[in-house]
């Protein structure tokens, strides 16, 4: 089991470039199965990549990986085709239950893996297969699969998901795109991830329109042999190094390849927290907070503060001064990393969904484990400002989603490796 061993209260200084989402390529490689042939650039090395990348190779589709270029090139001659999405690819990421739409759309059946839960909580697929059978498939569970099938093809239709799911408006999008006449999905996930994918099937044909959080899809006719596309950067990558050079940047941090308006809200938090920030079309410049400042926050669906920044942000919120309170509002279970950052000195309360931090405190170096993506990463940062050196541990959670984290870091003279 690898390990990562970080010399703590080191200031950072540099430049940090930001790599392709691993979220926007996800949905993008399973819409992958509706085209002849994609090649998808500005793509994150990252495990979950190579785990869909598997996943897809099982169905039957075509890969090759130019890992040097972060190019994936995709072709699906249509030659046994297996609608199948096995559990041992499925269970170690989720995010493969988005092939389910796919397979539904073109092949009009499948048969996929529940995902199951992980660390931040149950991960249900209800609104997934809610907007599936409005579509007009047969839904089955059975031995820990979704059987689907849609003997002549779904159907477009009015949804309206009950409540806003990233995965679930994929999915539907995924199967509308060859269902018959016109499907308007109503209460939509809008993360600019989505949009990226909406900007891939728009490249293989669909006629697509969002406005607020409506997404309406028409039945996909155009043939196009062959697609190329350019894989948004990663805005919860950008964050986190947004708030590492928040807590630890005396001089200046760059971090490039990004488009400052997608972030918006949070560069307003941190500049409430006292960040100083100077943007450019495709950078921005942060400085260390001169004094960090206590905010309360609730995590949103895009636009609003992301939960998969929240244990990040909770690290910049113990050197705030005073009492911050950060609501989990997405996931059931999302503070795993609480009692991680306990052992490192933070002082920190949970009540009913509310992280209440108490700050500033020094945060000392520790033995912590790593539980979920994003809490890993959590630690990272506490371990780049906690005095002395931080070990931690099941580091593979970081591998699923962060492209050379300890590399980028170095970069900008952090103290961390990996044994
Ligand atoms: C996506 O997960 C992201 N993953 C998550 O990022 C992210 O945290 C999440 O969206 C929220 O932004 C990918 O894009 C691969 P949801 P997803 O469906 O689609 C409940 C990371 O760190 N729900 O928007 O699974 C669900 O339990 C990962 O990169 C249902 O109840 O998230 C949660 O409470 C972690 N029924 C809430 O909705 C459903 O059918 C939001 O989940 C689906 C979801």
């Amino acid at each position: 089991m690898q390990k990562l061993i970080i010399k703590g209260s080191r200031e950072l200084s540099g430049k940090i470039s930001i790599s392709g989402s691993k979220n926007a390529t996800l949905p993008i490689l399973a819409a992958s199965i509706l085209s002849n042939q994609a090649i998808i650039k500005n793509v994150p090395l990252v495990k979950d990549i190579f785990t869909m990348v598997e996943l897809l190779n099982f169905i039957g589709l075509k890969t090759k990986i130019i890992k040097k270029k972060n190019i994936i090139e995709i072709k699906n001659n249509e030659k046994n085709i297996n609608t199948l999405a096995p559990y041992k690819l499925v269970k170690t990421m989720r995010a493969g239950v988005l092939v389910l739409g796919s397979l539904l759309s073109k092949y009009r059946k499948a048969k996929v893996s529940l995902p199951g839960g992980c660390a931040i909580g149950t991960r249900p697929v209800d609104l997934h297969l809610f907007a599936l059978k409005k579509l007009g498939a047969k839904i089955k569970i059975k031995d820990g699969y979704i059987f689907a099938q849609a003997k002549n093809g779904l159907k477009g239709t009015k949804i309206k998901f009950p409540s806003i799911s990233v995965g679930a408006t994929e999915n539907a999008l995924l199967a509308a795109f060859k269902a018959k006449g016109r499907t308007i999905l109503k209460n939509c996930a809008i993360e600019p991830e989505i949009k990226d994918l909406i900007k891939f099937l728009k490249k293989l044909g669909a006629d697509i329109s969002l406005k607020g959080r409506t997404i309406s899809i028409s039945e996909n006719i155009a043939k196009r042999p062959k697609i190329i596309h350019h894989v948004i950067f990663d805005r919860i990558e950008l964050g986190t190094y947004m708030i590492a050079s928040t807590l630890l940047a005396k001089k200046n941090l760059t971090i490039c390849k990004i488009d400052p308006k997608i972030i918006k809200n949070e560069l307003n938090v941190l500049k409430k927290i006292g960040a100083q920030i100077k943007q450019k079309k495709d950078s921005i410049t942060i400085k260390k907070a001169k004094k960090f400042k206590n905010i309360n926050i609730i995590t949103k669906p895009y636009p609003g503060f992301p939960t998969d920044l929240q244990a990040q942000l909770m690290v910049l919120l113990t050197q705030a001064n005073g009492i911050s309170r950060i609501k989990e509002d997405i996931f059931e279970n999302r503070f795993m990393h609480v009692p991680e950052l306990k052992r490192m000195g933070a002082q920190i309360e949970i009540k009913d969904k509310t992280a209440i931090i108490k700050g500033p405190t020094k945060l000392t170096g520790a033995e912590v484990m790593a539980t979920d993506l994003r809490a890993s990463v959590s630690l990272v940062l506490a371990g780049l400002i906690g005095e002395n050196r931080t070990i931690i541990n099941r580091i593979y959670h970081l591998d699923r989603g962060y492209e050379n984290l300890e590399s980028k870091l170095k970069k900008c003279r952090a103290k961390i490796k990996r044994i």
